[in-house]
């Protein structure tokens, strides 16, 4: 691709051209960071959700998962401390009238700053060919250290005055800086507000006496609220852990970069209550173990990278971010987070209820620890679909766009294709359809040219391609045609299920 920008807009019109997402109401000119999941779309996302669930609640005989409803006690949100801190910080340029978020003009400045290296190292790299050498060079050169130490500096200021809910100090920090609005290029700025991020609505009638109810930003506290039923009905011995995936909405104010910040999203979120004192290890051992999850996919390691939090949530020990590299750089994916035993001992405290353990091996009881890891469906849905895009060149010299879905997240994991619409051919690919449909999502189709058949297949990620041609008939084997290699094999009918089986497996996951 030609540059990054280029393929993130490539991403979105592919995704839109082949059926993956469209904007919402787009009939209405669509609605802000709300997106529809299309035909294809809808397959990958539920593979998605069907991978975690499997890693997560299936292989570990000690997580159970539930499914919570999305209204819940407006009180749960206060205890949670949504109510009172779960803010953006706003300003608006005077000028154009447009609102941003305080943080992401602040934040967005910094990735020019970490372009300006990134372009240095670029051309240091040419220059050097294969003797450069990257760490030295950062380490080293006299312009990308100047750069370095801006955004130090920046960081620094920056997130004292987040820890400290400094407005003024944040506004400061854009005036000094010399941030300018995109629109009217002015640096006409308010002051720095803050803005809840929950939609509110109503239960009940809008009249007197209805409350007003939110619609839940995380999954979470339907977890936490339900430990207790969960723990007893399952009767569940710590450590153990609760799963979840279902819708969140946050009213985000910068919502741009496709599905990467959206209003309505998904998440899938699971809560591993601990010992108090464990917590730190579990931490360790959740925060290694979802990484694995991630490259078990078969995407280079070097597309992810941890983000340990320095400064933390008053309520957290530890954290960090599983990042990715999307086409936009570098940006959380996943939150491990040990939250102490802050949310159960807040519902507690709210709703008069003790939320605790009784642990028969210590005989004591006591408040769990909680270690949690939180990743939203829809990110990770851009992360597999952004890297598997491709335009490749073929050794003849003719063009593919190929799309190399790890194979157990594909929409369809074979296509089944006629070489020809005659001879009994047809019929026989039917056959080996209804064979095979019990166990996968397949695609028939017998419009076109073979080999334009196989271009809406790469297109579309699908791994294998099984032709049907007249030795078929004869030998019972089909043609089997990889995806990615474009190698094709001879496999009996009889043993196609095995061998689909076997290559669409993610590498192996505890
Ligand atoms: N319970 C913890 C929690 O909600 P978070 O970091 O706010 O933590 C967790 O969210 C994950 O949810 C993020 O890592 C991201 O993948 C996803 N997520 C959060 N806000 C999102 C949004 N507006 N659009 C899409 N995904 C989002």
């Amino acid at each position: 691709m030609a540059n990054n920008e280029d393929a993130f807009k490539k991403v979105v019109s592919h995704a839109k051209e082949y059926g993956f997402i469209f904007p919402s109401s787009e009939i209405y000119d669509g609605l802000g960071a709300v997106y529809d999941y299309g035909q294809l779309g809808t397959e990958l996302k539920n593979n998605i959700k069907n991978y975690w669930w499997k890693s997560m609640v299936q292989y570990h005989e000690n997580i159970v998962g539930i499914d919570s409803a999305i209204f819940m006690h407006p009180k749960i949100w206060k205890a949670s401390g949504h109510v009172d801190a779960f803010n953006d910080p706003l300003i608006d340029n005077k000028d154009s009238k447009k609102r941003y978020r305080a943080d992401v003009l602040i934040e967005d400045h910094i990735a020019k700053i970490e372009d300006k290296i990134k372009k240095e190292v670029e051309k240091a790299h040419k220059r050097f060919g294969d003797a450069f050498d990257r760490d030295q060079f950062v380490h080293t050169n006299a312009r990308v250290l100047e750069h370095q130490a801006k955004i130090d500096e920046i960081t620094k200021r920056y997130s004292q005055c987040m820890n400290d809910n400094d407005l003024v100090g944040l506004r400061q920090l854009i005036l000094d800086l010399e941030i300018v609005c995109p629109i009217s290029g002015t640096r006409n700025w308010t002051e720095v507000r803050q803005f809840n991020l929950m939609f509110a609505t109503q239960m009940g009638s809008v009249s007197e006496g209805s409350d007003t109810i939110y619609l839940r930003p995380e999954t979470a506290q339907g977890i936490f609220v339900n430990f207790l039923n969960v723990q007893k009905s399952g009767r569940m011995k710590i450590p153990f852990g609760i799963a979840q995936i279902g819708k969140a909405f946050r009213n985000e104010i910068v919502a741009r970069q496709f599905i990467f910040r959206m209003r309505e999203f998904e998440q899938m979120e699971m809560q591993f209550f601990v010992r108090p004192g464990e917590e730190l290890k579990w931490f360790e051992y959740w925060k290694a173990e979802r990484l694995k999850w991630h490259l078990a996919l078969g995407i280079p390691a070097d597309k992810y990278r941890y983000h340990d939090h320095e400064k933390l949530a008053h309520y957290a020990n530890a954290a960090t971010d599983i990042e990715f590299e999307f086409p936009f750089g570098f940006k959380e994916l996943e939150g491990i987070h040990s939250r102490t035993d802050f949310d159960l001992s807040r519902h507690s405290e709210f709703s008069g209820k003790k939320l605790q353990y009784f642990d028969s091996e210590l005989g004591e009881n006591y408040t769990p620890y909680v270690i949690e890891t939180s990743i939203g469906v829809d990110r990770t849905f851009l992360a597999v679909f952004s890297h598997a895009l491709k335009d490749e060149t073929l050794e003849d010299g003719s063009t593919r766009t190929l799309l190399s879905l790890p194979p157990v997240l594909a929409p369809y994991k074979a296509a089944i294709l006629p070489l020809v619409k005659k001879d009994g051919l047809p019929e026989k690919a039917r056959e080996i359809f209804d064979q095979l449909k019990h166990d996968f999502m397949l695609q028939y189709d017998e419009k076109d040219a073979i080999g334009r058949r196989y271009r809406r297949q790469d297109a579309i990620g699908t791994p294998f391609c099984i032709t049907v041609d007249n030795d078929t008939l004869e030998t019972n084997t089909v043609t089997v045609r990889e995806r990615d290699t474009m190698q094709q094999e001879r496999v009996a009918i009889d043993e196609l299920d095995v061998y689909l089986h076997k290559r669409i497996k993610p590498i192996a996951i505890n």
